[in-house]
């Protein structure tokens, strides 16, 4: 097959980046970290760096859209992120209220697909009904799924995926011989993403090199990518660079490389 090249240039090391569009990763999942401390080396307050990370959750959504990838995963909030002051809880509570009711005609039109992993439940009811709506309005779009995980939390989620699966168990509805890992990929949130459920690629911004309960089984086989620029530094060409780095490595899922 023809190798189809995009060249971009990388505004870190101001190489040219090459991209094969025919190995973009299909799932992308981003730990968008570092809004606190973009706005304060600019002597803003925290919540302003939130505000410039949803202008990038903007541009990075379309950027990924037209590379072809199939699902883009975004950690927005976590079951941790409650222990924060509770000003900087409801500002990014109203993110997604924001984030919607501007962006959802650019979602459509770019064929995305809005779905959510989390326990909206315990959101305002606001930030419920964002969503929800979201996920209504761009329930026909066939194109990329942007999937925000809100109010997520990793080990929350295989928490309640394995009481799901007691229950059934105790209700004979499933035999325990036949528990198996599909059976675990089937009870967790990720199972809407179907056959992508898995990120190829999994980045974080600021310079962190954790993984704070984000996917914590679904990144079994991912390739980690940490970037030091702050969320709302990131752009189209930093995304290009994390996918060129994905395509410079051997991705071997625990067998040989020229198996
Ligand atoms: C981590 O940075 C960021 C968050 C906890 C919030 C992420 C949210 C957004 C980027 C906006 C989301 C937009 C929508 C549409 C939901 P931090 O505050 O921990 O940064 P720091 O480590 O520098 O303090």
């Amino acid at each position: 097959m023809e190798e189809r090249l995009v060249f971009s240039k990388s505004k870190d090391d101001k190489t040219n980046q090459q991209i094969d569009m025919e190995r973009i990763p299909n799932h992308i999942a981003i730990i968008m970290d570092g809004n606190g401390r973009w706005a304060q080396k600019r002597h803003l307050p925290r919540v302003a760096g939130h505000k410039q990370g949803m202008q990038t959750v903007k541009k990075i959504t379309i950027a990924a859209s037209e590379l072809g990838v199939k699902v883009l995963s975004l950690y927005a909030f976590s079951t941790e992120n409650w222990k924060r002051p509770s000003s900087e809880v409801s500002y990014l509570m109203q993110l997604p209220v924001r984030f919607f009711s501007t962006f959802v005609p650019d979602l459509i039109k770019h064929n995305v697909k809005v779905m959510v992993m989390g326990d909206i439940t315990q959101l305002p009811e606001a930030t419920q009904e964002a969503v929800q709506n979201a996920i209504k309005d761009t329930a026909d779009c066939n194109g990329m799924i942007l999937n925000f995980a809100l109010n997520y939390g990793s080990r929350d989620e295989i928490t309640q995926a394995t009481k799901q699966i007691v229950a059934e168990v105790k209700a004979g509805k499933l035999n325990i011989d036949d528990v198996d890992e599909d059976t675990i990929n089937n009870h967790l949130m990720s199972k809407q993403l179907g056959e992508f459920a898995d990120p190829d690629l999994l980045i974080r911004t600021s310079g962190e090199e954790r993984i704070s309960n984000f996917m914590l089984w679904q990144i079994a086989y991912s390739e980690l990518e940490f970037v030091s620029e702050h969320w709302p530094d990131f752009d189209g060409e930093s995304l290009k660079k994390a996918i060129a780095s994905f395509q410079r490595r051997h991705r071997r899922f625990g067998g040989l490389q020229n198996q």
